[in-house]
């Protein structure tokens, strides 16, 4: 609690809002994740560092995010790009020092903007002293921190389990003569979760990065943690992966329950600091499961992911309906919070866009990101348009994945490629050589510089989205009500605080013109008429609602006036 009063009179000297100091800041939050490495390169390596970020956090501020979550830049052989940790409490050299993030944290804060780290808890790296250790034979104080099994009678692995990223997801090891499993790439050997010993170190570690001032973690691959004892193999489903393997689906390695006795645990540890903050990858079947995740007593994650959202893939009316629909009502009066966009998956703009509207479709996601009753993640370069750039040859690929799955699997490079600060040399990612992923073609118009000039830019609805998502009373307090229409072309939707104000949001899913009829009497909303707040295309300062015309894939906001 000393602490907590102690960073609330920091805050009050030096953070730009007073809001900062609201321990549930992460309820309304708009949080940015930066992938490091190909932000920004201040020492010309081809390779993004803390500089780089610290470089950037003005136009993180003037962007209106409240945290960043930076993925993994502690040291690791970089197999998996930082997912694959050999210490937790240092700085890998290629993103800089303890001092850089010393200073990344101090900046930030002076902005008001939160530092959210990513804890990969799941699995460390083969090269961390501790499985080393682990590793060394069966007698050795660390034996039993990883997940070693005998094979079976003929020496084959113990059973069907397979990696996430492909084949077996057992490895031999010589030494003990066992093998030891892996959700992930065989060099990210899981933990064992199990062990008291391994919970203990694991939040010791998130100790150590909160007493740094960071205001959370991003919890990678939480359904992991744990498999079963008894080792079942997971049952086959049709088809093959892209792998090349039978299918399987991970009812025994995925989401057991004794997930949630860690994530009590965790929450315990980051009570002592409040105001810190939990998120979850949670990539979960829907929102029952997610909404375990929060706990019943709201004692495990804050923020658990919701992909269910997000990851719909279609512009279908139907499928966003019911959906947001359980986020916002199934989940126990929890946030949710939604992304479009990671370091995982193809780009938004690539699964929604139809090719000839996707500048339209790219301001319809912002706006289903940033006006529902929620916590949103942008993901870098989502606020410029930037797309996937998939590479188009294996030699070229960087993500392993993309090698062991090429053609079908072809890595996640193409979401990872350098910011696009500007239309400089490498779009001003930094330096003059070679960066670690080619630059995206687009980057002569798709740029964070010529983008802050145009006000009809991506980058500049993204900002007035946020802007206005803070101060309006009805986007941040809200109640999220679907709007009584039954149109499979418009997503219609209000947000109604307790004295019956009410914002309206209207979304044309279709390439034509549409009308929207929005009848508020159902939803026991007063008023015929909004106020234009934002709007993605050129139309009045007024609607009346039952006829908002909608610009292909339009997408409007407005005021209900009483
Ligand atoms: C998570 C990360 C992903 C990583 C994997 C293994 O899914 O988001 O990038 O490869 O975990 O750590
Ligand atoms: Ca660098």
């Amino acid at each position: 609690m000393a602490k907590f009063l102690a960073s609330l009179l920091f805050c009050s000297l030096t953070c730009s809002s007073a809001w900062s100091a609201d321990p549930d800041w992460w309820r309304t939050a708009v949080i940015y994740e930066i992938y490091p490495r190909s932000f920004a390169d201040t020492n010309n390596d081809g390779i993004g560092d803390l500089n780089g970020i610290t470089e950037h956090l003005d136009y993180l501020k003037d962007l209106g995010v409240d945290g960043i979550w930076i993925t993994p830049f502690y040291p690791s052989p970089q197999v998996d790009f930082g997912y694959d940790i050999s210490d937790y409490k240092a700085i890998d050299p290629q993103y800089g020092t303890m001092a850089d993030f010393d200073r990344l944290v101090a900046e930030a804060n002076k902005r008001g903007i939160k530092i959210i780290n990513d804890m990969v808890m799941n699995h460390t790296s083969d090269l961390h002293p501790w499985f080393i250790e682990s590793k060394s034979s069966r007698k050795n104080p660390k034996a039993d921190w990883y997940i070693w099994q005998n094979g079976d009678a003929k020496g084959h692995p113990p059973n069907n389990w397979q990696s996430i990223f492909g084949h077996s997801a057992w490895q031999w090891s010589e030494p003990r003569k066992q093998y030891y499993y892996h959700a992930f790439y065989r060099e990210q050997p899981d933990l064992n979760f199990r062990n008291p010993a391994v919970r203990k170190a694991m939040y010791d570690i998130i100790r150590f990065w909160l007493d740094k001032g960071v205001a959370g973690f991003r919890l990678d691959a939480v359904p992991s943690l744990f498999e079963d004892p008894q080792l079942k193999d997971n049952p086959y489903f049709d088809g093959t992966d892209a792998y090349g393997e039978r299918n399987v689906a991970r009812a025994y390695t995925d989401n057991l329950p004794e997930v949630h006795d860690v994530l009590r645990e965790l929450r315990r540890v980051t009570n002592e600091y409040p105001g810190s903050v939990l998120i979850g990858e949670t990539y979960l079947p829907n929102a029952i499961e997610l909404a375990k995740m929060y706990g019943k007593n709201r004692d495990e994650l804050h923020l658990p992911m919701d992909m269910q959202v997000g990851f719909i893939n279609k512009l279908s009316v139907p499928d966003f309906r019911q959906k947001l629909l359980e986020a916002e009502t199934e989940l126990n009066g929890n946030t949710p919070l939604f992304a479009f966009d990671n370091h995982d998956n193809i780009r938004a703009v690539d699964r929604y866009g139809d090719g000839a509207h996707n500048a339209e479709i790219q301001r319809l996601l912002a706006t289903i990101l940033l006006t529902p009753k929620s916590a949103a993640l942008l993901y870098y370069g989502e606020e410029l348009g930037m797309v996937t750039n998939t590479p188009t040859k294996v030699e070229d690929v960087r993500d392993p994945i993309g090698r062991i799955g090429w053609p079908r699997e072809k890595g996640r490079d193409g979401e990872r490629t350098p910011m696009q600060w500007n239309n400089d040399t490498n779009a001003g990612f930094g330096g003059t050589g070679t960066p670690w992923l080619p630059v995206g073609e687009n980057y002569k118009t798709v740029n964070a510089a010529t983008e802050s000039k145009d006000p009809d830019s991506l980058l500049n609805y993204y900002k007035k989205l946020i802007k206005l998502r803070k101060e309006n009373e009805q986007l941040r307090e809200g109640d999220f009500i679907l709007a009584n229409d039954a149109s499979t072309r418009v997503l219609s939707y209000l947000r109604v605080t307790k004295n019956g104000h009410a914002v309206v949001v209207a979304l044309n899913f279709t390439a034509t013109p549409q009308v929207a009829n929005i009848d508020l009497a159902s939803r026991g909303v007063k008023g015929r008429h909004a106020k234009t707040l934002i709007e993605s295309f050129s139309g009045v300062d007024t609607v009346d609602l039952g006829h908002i015309a909608l610009a292909p894939f339009g997408a409007y906001v407005g005021q209900v006036e009483p």
